[in-house]
């Protein structure tokens, strides 16, 4: 229900006009949300790299229809990588497809994520594309496989909660690119998908293990203790390339405890204006959130 919300252009106005809702949601955003600016991003970034983490940053924004708004946002994504570069931080670049074209025109985001892959390959930096709702998958994944040939240096997100993901994992053997597994966000068709359960948990593992075998670098996204556990205690945590990554501000205690104990733990950090966007998305995957936010608004 909150994707829908975040879709409905006639709340976020009203958010928008109406000053002491606007605060008090974007006080709510801010545990999860770095800030507006670039610069916000970069400054959370580097307190977390000195602390001894790697670092994902992501310029908030999805399923934009306009051409001048995806080529604005595909230039702020070459300004990160420069700042990124400039300032020698280590990290990664995360966006969505349909930020910077997948919404218009396939061919555009094609366009914009091979210039920023080859602008980034010069400066030793790797991006990775998000996996959106399951109507896009298809795309994601075919434009992904093109753009990853030509460029090693560009990585893809896959969702357990899909049925589709075992194949769709299958078929990216010959892509050299690092993989990302996660849960899945996105309210999808039941008769596509897990909900969250055990068997979703036992499938995440069964994935991960699939991409360690057939040789991909893989990121373990989630803040699931018992799948963390469960890494460590199969030892895949110990093979080439296998990291733990998790969202800013989600279950800061288990990624300082991993990091404390010598794993490698990655944290994802957001900026940008469509803060609200991104709030909509971690209530909808995670309802308490909800409280929470009504809680930190009130103060209580
Ligand atoms: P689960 O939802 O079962 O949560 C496990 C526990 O974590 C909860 O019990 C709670 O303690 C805590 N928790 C989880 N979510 C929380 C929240 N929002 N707020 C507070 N606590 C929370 N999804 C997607 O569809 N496409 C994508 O490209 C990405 N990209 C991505 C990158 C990275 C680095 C991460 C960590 C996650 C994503 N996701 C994503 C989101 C992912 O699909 C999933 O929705 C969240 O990670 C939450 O699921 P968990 O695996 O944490 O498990």
């Amino acid at each position: 229900a909150m994707k829908s919300i975040a879709r409905r252009s006639d709340l976020k106005a009203y958010v928008e006009k109406t000053p002491a809702i606007y605060q008090l949601l974007q006080s709510a955003a801010a545990k999860y949300v770095t800030g507006e600016k670039r610069q916000d991003g970069l400054e959370a970034g580097r307190r977390l790299v000195d602390k001894g983490y790697a670092i994902s940053l992501e310029y908030i924004g999805e399923n934009t229809t306009d051409v001048q708004a995806c080529e604005a946002a595909a230039l702020e994504l070459s300004l990160l990588i420069q700042a990124l570069a400039e300032r020698k931080i280590p990290a990664r670049v995360s966006f969505d497809l349909s930020h910077i074209g997948l919404s218009i025109d396939g061919e555009l985001a094609y366009k914009h994520l091979t210039a920023l892959a080859s602008q980034a390959q010069q400066v030793g930096i790797e991006l990775f594309v998000s996996m959106e709702e399951s109507a896009k998958t298809d795309s994601i994944l075919w434009i992904y496989e093109r753009a990853a040939a030509a460029y090693a240096n560009i990585g893809i997100t896959l969702q357990t909660q899909l049925n589709r993901t075992t194949q769709d994992l299958n078929d990216l053997q010959p892509v050299p690119g690092r993989i990302r597994i996660v849960k899945g966000a996105y309210q999808e068709p039941e008769q596509q998908t897990i909900p969250r359960s055990s068997a979703l948990n036992e499938r995440y593992l069964q994935l991960v293990e699939q991409a360690i075998r057939k040789g991909h670098r893989v990121s373990i996204a989630t803040h699931d203790e018992s799948i963390a556990d469960e890494v460590i205690k199969r030892e895949w945590i110990h093979e080439p390339g296998v990291e733990f990554e998790m969202l800013y501000g989600i279950r800061p205690d288990l990624s300082s405890r991993l990091k404390n104990a010598g794993y490698p733990v990655r944290i994802y950090l957001t900026y940008g204006h469509e803060w609200y966007l991104y709030l909509c998305h971690r209530i909808a995957e995670y309802p308490p959130n909800l409280f929470q936010a009504v809680l930190d608004i009130t103060d209580v």
